[in-house]
């Protein structure tokens, strides 16, 4: 539990707020790169602040202010032309500093348009994303985490926007115990009610809700992980034995046979959190696999009785409440995860309240090539490395499903010949 102020510090987003701050000390997604070759420019929403995004006709990116500085229209129906963004009401232009360049209607000598400037960010592109950072500058680097930079795997980003506050999209990620009920005792519910009676999927959501015998949380560099001992298996596993992590701030990083994904809560505002499901595939090294471009997107729906994994979470955040009042919940022992993480914020928060760098902020390009997250091998990098591995599940939702079990048809046939 905590208090009524304690939750707001940890909750809020916007500027000058604590959380605010620390949030802004990261780079965050703000667009898949196939909503911006479908249309190129887009209305954004980060912490709290309205912005707009745009590519010009060069290919390059620029994310300015909201509104025209001349009579306030919405830049997200502006005209991308050579040199940036033209509002499309008197035909002002911004580059992707927000400098104005032309004000075609004011007479040929005035400099008036020199003294116009909307505020303007970074943002760079990486593995199907468009990034932002609107913190201080000097900003940090945009972190190469590993699946964002591997070659030879196969990519789909699923997105929802959800109306609740980013904190318990996050906390999810060290509450380890609901995936028996959310996963398991929901999951079954949800079907029997859907009459659906996939013996493979009530087998799923059976095998799902067997419940925890241990759980386990640990510092890891990156964050926190977490483990976890199922009644009826035996203790010496991947699960129990290394885990997953949470990591720091918003992420989470899961997998599954031959199949990795991050999991990402941006804080669009204080009561919108922008999901995405950062999916990869790993079909082994003998197998081609085709360049994506760009990396397939589509909508992860919230439903009332889902009948698939992420679904049940998304349901469960929403449930919550817009923003989940914490001085009225009760904690228990299984809830422990969740102090570790609401401590750590408060001890990042500090550092940047102290003018240090936070958690997984990177700045030497040396250590940024690649940065691998350990987990559970059955999901990690290692099983990318050895190759062949089967996927187990690629989303209801997907977007790629022929073309992936086709890859990994092929990745299975080389990783069985390997080893005859
Ligand atoms: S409102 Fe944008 S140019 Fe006038
Ligand atoms: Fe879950």
């Amino acid at each position: 539990m905590l208090s009524v102020d304690e939750n707001e510090m940890l909750t809020k987003v916007d500027a000058g707020t604590p959380v605010g701050e620390l949030m802004r000390r990261y780079w965050h997604p703000v667009a898949t790169s196939q909503e911006i070759k479908e249309n190129p420019v887009k209305a954004v929403r980060l912490l709290g602040e309205s912005l707009t995004l745009f590519q010009d006709r060069q290919g390059r990116l620029g994310l300015i202010d909201q509104r025209c500085a001349h009579r306030r229209v919405d830049l997200k129906y502006g005209i991308p032309e050579n040199e940036g963004l033209r509002c499309p009401y008197h035909g002002w232009l911004y580059d992707r500093t927000g400098q104005c360049l032309e004000q075609p209607a004011e007479t040929e000598k005035t400099t008036f348009k020199n003294t116009v400037k909307l505020k303007a960010y970074s943002v760079q592109e990486l593995g199907g994303l468009v990034w932002a950072y609107i913190g201080p500058q000097p900003a940090p680097l945009l972190p190469r985490w590993d699946l964002f930079v591997l070659d030879g795997v196969f990519r789909q980003i699923g997105t929802t926007l959800l109306p609740c506050n980013w904190l318990q999209c996050q906390e999810n990620a060290v509450d380890t115990v609901h995936t028996s009920y959310a996963h398991g005792l929901f999951g079954l519910y949800a079907i029997e009610r859907r009459g659906i009676t996939d013996p493979r999927k009530i087998k799923s959501f059976q095998r799902i809700s067997r419940p925890h015998k241990e759980i386990a949380f640990d510092y890891v560099p990156f964050g926190i992980q977490k483990r976890r001992l199922i009644v009826g298996e035996p203790e010496d596993n991947e699960r129990w034995r290394t885990g997953h992590p949470m990591v720091f701030p918003n992420y989470v990083r899961i997998g599954q046979t031959g199949y990795a994904e991050f999991q990402i809560r941006v804080p669009i505002d204080n009561t919108h959190t922008w999901h995405l499901g950062y999916q990869v595939f790993f079909p082994g090294p003998d197998v081609d696999v085709p360049k994506q471009d760009p990396v397939p997107a589509y909508e992860v729906p919230i439903q009332d009785l889902p009948d698939f994994v992420l679904g049940q979470d998304l349901l469960c955040w929403v449930a919550q409440g817009e923003i989940l009042d914490r001085s009225k919940e009760r904690l228990g022992e299984s809830d422990r995860g969740l102090v570790m993480f609401r401590n750590m914020l408060k001890e990042q928060i500090k550092i940047v309240q102290e003018g240090g760098d936070p958690m997984n902020t990177f700045r030497d390009p040396a250590k940024n090539e690649r940065i691998d997250v350990s987990m559970e091998d059955r999901g990690g990098v290692d099983a990318y490395e050895k190759g062949g591995v089967r996927y187990m599940n690629q989303g209801t939702y997907s977007t790629v499903l022929d073309q992936l079990d086709d890859l990994m048809t092929k990745g299975a046939e080389a990783a069985r010949r390997a080893r005859q």
